[in-house]
């Protein structure tokens, strides 16, 4: 293993989906495996198997369709955990099995109520277990942030004696600060030497999650544990665009670290991301908000123009946005172009998704007349995820008056059955949405509701994205595309019945 190599652990499936409100369903996990594939992530954290069969069919089928990318599945220290998670990577090339166990003080009297030697000894068996099915184990001292040194030493020790080949020092609660997080990674590193590499994982509880994994590389760790867009528990992870460009931004500080990350990917994986957990990173968020490379004041603007390094400290190309979201494509456009310009954007689609994504690029240019960059993103985010259509939209009618209800028509193809309803409603939404429950027979509840413009002009796309409760069970989200809103959103609340009725 090379020194210098930074190892790029992505959790955006497992730790990030714990995100509130970020559930995927499996065709979604599999297209952002594929992409963080294509982003040149090294392991990927596809689920954890033993949580629901959800999770172990995600990363079961994730193994089966990814190439060289190692698959990891968690596993608490416990047999059943284990042999679960390595059922589920069974059929990937690379496989690891990731078992942790809490080490802190406060975890392990309060909630495991074990003492510390039955805590050791739980981690041996885990990892002696683990060890029987694959040979690369990784084990985690949750909490280790806040765990006696002394005690991680001798637990890591143990575990190193059984087989554990990558040692994890998660700031679980997200507490310390970089020159205490460096500090302990120095010590444990020091222990460790060349048994095992040294990984962190680091939560963002007091914003500190990229600068204290960023001060660990100094310290000796090797693996960054991160996910796309920061997603995760709480506050979220490190933000996986963050600490590769600081890495590659920085080479004066960093050399002769690096990352196999292709960062012209980054912007690609950070919308995919986005557009499926409807989770829209903050504007001024760093490398991938929507400001991030844009000047406002005209001084800037002005310096930007004489020289981008006035002001730009990265160029947005390095992250995969090409100049200023130019208009690219219209409705003269051919099949060629629109490939082209796909691939130019990250995009390589096999033939059948290629004819799907280019029908509706005509439908779209039809209607609209120029195309950006960011449409394109857009359609093609919200276009080919393979989510079997049980119901699909086949025209819409809405009307809304500011002195009656409103009222929405709709006609919808359903196990080749065509059915037209109308309902009323407090506004046009509310309308849509008690047509659709009135066809599908299904009581959803609206949980939440977004609605954005894709890129610029009167004309924009809409984007809605809605989280639905049918029938009391968990939150579905659902996504709509369209240049009138409200189509939109009865795609978006249709998506979500569609998804609901496959996890169901
Ligand atoms: O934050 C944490 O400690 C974790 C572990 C399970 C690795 O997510
Ligand atoms: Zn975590």
């Amino acid at each position: 293993m090379n020194d210098d190599k930074i190892i790029i652990f992505d959790t955006t499936l497992r730790d990030g989906e714990q995100s509130p409100g970020a559930s995927m369903n499996t065709e979604e996990k599999i297209q952002i495996a594929l992409q963080l594939e294509k982003l040149g992530v090294d392991v990927i954290e596809a689920g954890f198997a033993a949580a629901s069969s959800g999770d172990f069919n995600a990363i079961e089928l994730i193994s089966k369709e990814v190439d060289k990318i190692r698959v990891c599945s968690l596993a608490r220290s416990v047999e059943k955990d284990i042999k679960s998670a390595a059922m589920a990577i069974s059929k990937a090339k690379n496989q690891r099995i990731h078992t942790f166990i809490a080490t802190s003080p406060i975890h392990m009297e309060y909630k495991l109520k074990l003492k510390p030697d039955e805590v050791i000894k739980k981690a041996v068996n885990a990892v002696t277990y683990a060890k029987t099915f694959v040979d690369d184990i990784e084990f985690s001292c949750e909490d280790a942030s806040r765990s006696e040194i002394s005690f991680m030493k001798e637990i890591v020790g143990a575990v190193i004696q059984a087989g554990a080949t990558t040692i994890n020092l998660p700031d679980t609660v997200g507490y310390r600060l970089p020159d205490e997080l460096a500090d302990m990674i120095k010590q444990m590193s020091d222990f460790i030497g060349k048994r095992a590499i040294v990984s962190v994982h680091n939560h963002n509880d007091l914003g500190l999650g990229v600068a204290n994994t960023l001060a660990c590389l100094k310290a000796g760790a090797r693996q960054v544990e991160c996910t796309i867009n920061g997603l995760g528990e709480r506050a979220g992870n490190a933000a996986l665009e963050e600490i590769v460009m600081n890495i590659k931004t920085r080479k004066d500080i960093f050399e002769p670290f690096y990352t196999d990350i292709i960062t012209k990917e980054i912007y690609t994986t950070s919308r995919l991301v986005a557009s499926i957990t409807g989770i829209e990173p903050q504007p001024n968020k760093a490398i991938v908000g929507k400001n991030a490379f844009s000047h406002e004041s005209g001084i800037h603007q002005d310096g930007v123009l004489k020289h981008a390094q006035t002001y730009e400290i990265m160029s947005p190309k390095d992250i995969g946005i090409e100049d200023d979201n130019s208009i690219v494509l219209g409705k003269h456009s051919g099949r060629h172009a629109f490939k082209d310009k796909l691939l130019n954007l990250g995009y390589d689609l096999n033939d059948e998704e290629l004819n799907r994504a280019f029908s509706k690029f005509k439908d779209l240019a039809d209607k609209k007349k120029d195309i950006f960059d960011d449409d394109l993103r857009a359609l093609v985010a919200n276009e080919i995820t393979k989510i079997p259509k049980s119901y699909e939209i086949i025209a819409l009618s809405s009307n809304s008056c500011n002195k009656a209800h409103a009222s929405a028509s709709i006609t919808i193809k359903h196990n080749d059955e065509i059915i037209s309803e109308s309902a009323l409603g407090n506004g046009a939404v509310d309308a849509i949405f008690k047509v659709i429950d009135r066809i599908s027979n299904i009581d959803g509840v609206l949980k939440d509701y977004q609605v954005d413009a894709v890129s610029q002009g009167k004309d924009a796309l809409a984007k809605v994205v809605v989280k639905v409760e049918f029938d009391g069970k968990k939150a579905v989200i659902g996504h709509g595309l369209d240049v009138d809103t409200m189509m939109a959103t009865a795609k978006a609340y249709i998506g979500a019945l569609n998804s609901y009725l496959i996890m169901k």
